[in-house]
């Protein structure tokens, strides 16, 4: 049995992490048997350059018609102010495979403790599940762009919540039986209707689940306050987006930190990170983030949870050897760092 896997490069260091994230899922093939196929296809800033759109026509059949997405990073400041960007590529992809709930799992990795900008006793314990809410929300309303005025509408309706708040109240059954649903209910309408919904579907189908409500200005502080604290986290597009690179920080870096986004249909597995413009090219990007989101496409996607949790495992015991990239504050380059990876998963 073949399983095709689409890789989306993309830009900047994108390119570098996807290659990474290959040579490990290569060396768990070969060893789980996983029969891998992967096909490379132009997505964002470079198939702006040669195709004039951030999203093809090839490359949406190709994800239609995929087992899953390998996604490296979009963007670039080559691209902006111009007529199309990068960006609206990845938002496209995410509205046709419709992946409405974005997983970012937060885990503080033995032995990082002291890399993270908490005080250690603050940081340890840092095991969290951001439930992003990825196709709807102030990103997908309705944009009006004049000289002198812009809007952005924010809306959801009930069953846009309801889908996603699911998985989260599934996810939080699977953990530790607590979530916590973060809005801005004390000033929008679609906050309002968002704690609405989540209420009464913990009434109705979650009871064994504990919910509490934060809103957002006060999540982003307490997630610094007492990060540890936290389990599941469920939220909206954009305050997902944004308190899901504040997390990542406490845990050490962004470029651990991998994502999946489900829906019915094929899932799209990506780190939370951009292209780092400012490090593209060097060979220095931390490709772990990258991998770790390999592993979760095995987990969701291709019904390999034994691959998935040799590559969790081995890049825990990569961290634990001691061996850094920069922004870990080590030399370590990009491929070094997936090699060894995929050698323990030999091993
Ligand atoms: P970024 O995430 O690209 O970079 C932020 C900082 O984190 C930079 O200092 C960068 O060097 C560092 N960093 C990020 N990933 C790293 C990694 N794997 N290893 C080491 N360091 C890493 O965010 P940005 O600079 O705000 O955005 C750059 C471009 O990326 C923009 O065009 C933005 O729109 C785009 N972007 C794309 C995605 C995506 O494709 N999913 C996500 C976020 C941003
Ligand atoms: C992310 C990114 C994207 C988002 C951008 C590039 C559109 O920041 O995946 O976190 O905001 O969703
Ligand atoms: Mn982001």
């Amino acid at each position: 049995m073949s399983r095709k896997i689409v890789c989306l490069p993309g830009d900047g260091i994108g390119p570098e992490v996807l290659e990474g994230a290959r040579t490990v899922l290569e060396a768990a093939d070969k060893r789980f048997g996983l029969g891998l196929s992967f096909e490379n296809h132009d997505f964002g800033g470079i198939a702006i350059d040669k195709h004039g759109d951030p999203f093809p026509e090839g490359t949406r059949a190709a994800c239609e018609g995929a087992d899953a997405v390998l996604l490296g990073a979009v963007g670039g400041p080559q691209w902006e102010g111009g007529e199309v960007r990068p960006e609206q590529g990845l938002l496209a992809l995410r509205k046709t495979l419709g992946t409405f709930a974005n997983l970012r799992p937060i885990t503080l990795f033995e032995g990082l403790e002291h890399l993270s900008p908490l005080k250690e006793d603050r940081a340890a314990g840092i095991d969290l599940l951001i439930v992003r809410e990825l196709t709807g929300g102030i990103y997908f309303g309705k944009r009006k762009e004049g000289e002198t005025h812009a809007t952005d509408e924010c809306a959801y309706s009930a069953e846009e919540v309801e889908r996603v708040a699911r998985i989260a109240f599934k996810a939080a059954q699977g953990r530790s039986g607590r979530l916590t649903s973060v809005d801005k209910a004390n000033v929008l309408a679609s906050s309002r209707l968002w704690r609405r919904v989540v209420v009464r579907m913990q009434a109705e189908e979650f009871p064994d689940v504990t919910l509490d409500h934060m809103l957002v200005d006060a999540m982003a502080m307490k997630l610094i306050e007492a990060p540890a604290w936290f389990d599941v986290i469920l939220t909206e597009n954009m305050f997902g987006d944004i308190l899901s690179d504040e997390a990542s920080v406490l845990a050490g870096s962004i470029g651990l930190a991998p994502s999946a986004s489900l829906g019915d249909g094929v899932g799209i597995y990506e780190p939370i990170h951009g292209s780092a413009p400012d490090i593209a090219g060097q060979g220095k990007a931390n490709p772990l983030g990258m991998i770790l989101s390999a592993a979760m496409m095995l987990r969701h996607s291709l019904d390999a949870a034994d691959a998935a949790d040799g590559i969790e495992a081995a890049v825990q015991a990569h961290l634990a050897s001691g061996a850094r990239t920069a922004d870990l504050g080590g030399t370590a380059g990009t491929g070094e760092t997936a090699e060894a990876v995929a050698e323990r998963l030999g091993s």
